[in-house]
C-alpha cells in the first residue's frame, strides 16, 4: 500500500470522515503506529520535553529533528510523516524557511513540514509552497511562544477569538493542506471547522474538528504530568517499571538468563 496522501486527507473532510494523527520521535514507535493505521506521523518538536528531556520546545534544534524525522519516514511505509520547524528556524524570512523546508525534505525525507503561526508566518509558508513543500499551520495555543502567553493557557477566548479565526483562514488561502487548533475552546473551533474547507486537527479543541492529534507519551501513560486534554490509553509508565523491577530481581536472584537465553 501506498502511502496517504494529502489529497486523501481533503477528501476526508469532504467525506465527514474523522482521522487520527499520533506523535513519533523514533523508527519503532513509528512502524507500531503505522501497522495499527495512524495515516499522520508527526515528528512534533514536542521531543524537546518527551524526548531530549528539554523543559519545553524552545531549545530544540533542526539538526537535532531531522534524524528523528528520518527514523520516523523509516519506520514507517504507510503514513504521511510532517515535520515541526523548530523554533528560530522560519521566523527570520522566508529564506530562512525554505532553507528549514529543503534540508527536512531533503536530510529528513518527510512528506511535509509544520510551523507556527497565522498571519505572522504567511510569507514563509507562500514560499514553502510554491517550491513544493505542503505546509500544516498550527495556531491557538502555540507552545513555542509558552513565554510570550505566560504558560499553557487557552487561547481564543473572548474577542481574540476572531483573530485565531482570521489566522485560520489565511492559512488556508496560503495554501496549508490541514492546521492544527491547540487549546481553543471547542465552539471556536467547531466554528473554525466549519469557516474552512482544509481539515482542522484539534488537541484540547473538542470533539468537532476533523481530526485530534496526541502526543504519544501522553496517551501510552509514560508522560508523569500529561496535559487534562491527554486522555491517557494505557499504563506503560507502571508497566515498564514493573518489568524493569522484575529483571533487576531476576538477575540478583540468578534467574536470569535461564538455559533457554544460554548457548554453549
Ligand atoms: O510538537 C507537537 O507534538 C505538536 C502537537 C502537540 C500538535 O505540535
Amino acid at each position: 500500500m501506498a502511502r496517504f496522501t494529502i489529497a486523501e486527507l481533503a477528501a476526508w473532510k469532504k467525506a465527514g470522515k474523522r482521522w487520527a494523527m499520533l506523535t513519533s520521535y523514533d523508527s519503532i514507535t513509528a512502524s507500531i503506529f503505522d501497522d495499527a493505521g495512524i495515516p499522520v506521523l508527526l515528528v512534533g518538536d514536542s521531543a524537546g520535553n518527551n524526548f531530549l528531556g528539554e523543559e519545553n520546545t524552545i531549545p530544540v534544534t533542526t539538526d537535532e529533528l531531522i534524524p528523528l524525522a528520518r527514523a520516523v519516514v523509516n519506520g514507517s511505509s504507510k503514513a504521511l510523516v510532517v515535520a515541526d520547524f523548530p523554533f528560530g528556524s522560519y521566523e527570520i524570512s522566508k529564506e530562512q524557511a525554505l532553507q528549514t523546508g529543503i534540508r527536512f525534505l531533503k536530510e529528513s525525507k518527510c512528506h511535509a513540514v509544520k510551523l507556527e503561526g497565522g498571519v505572522r508566518v504567511i510569507e514563509q509558508i507562500k514560499a514553502l509552497i510554491t517550491y513544493g513543500i505542503p505546509v500544516m499551520g498550527h495556531i491557538g495555543m502555540t507552545p513555542q511562544s509558552v513565554n510570550a502567553f505566560g504558560g499553557f493557557k487557552v487561547q481564543g477566548r473572548n474577542e481574540s477569538a476572531e483573530t485565531v479565526l482570521a489566522d485560520a483562514i489565511a492559512l488556508e488561502k496560503a495554501g496549508c493542506f490541514a492546521i492544527v487548533l491547540e487549546m481553543v475552546p471547542a465552539e471556536l473551533a467547531e466554528r473554525i471547522t466549519k469557516s474552512i474547507s482544509i481539515p482542522t486537527i484539534g488537541i484540547g479543541a473538542g470533539p468537532k474538528c476533523d481530526a485530534q492529534v496526541l502526543v504519544w507519551n501522553d496517551m501510552m501513560g509514560l508522560t508523569e504530568k500529561a496535559p487534562r486534554f491527554a486522555r491517557k490509553y494505557r499504563n506503560l509508565r507502571q508497566e515498564m517499571s514493573a518489568a524493569v523491577r522484575e529483571w533487576i530481581g531476576d538477575v540478583e536472584s540468578g534467574a536470569f538468563p535461564g538455559e533457554s537465553e544460554t548457548f554453549h
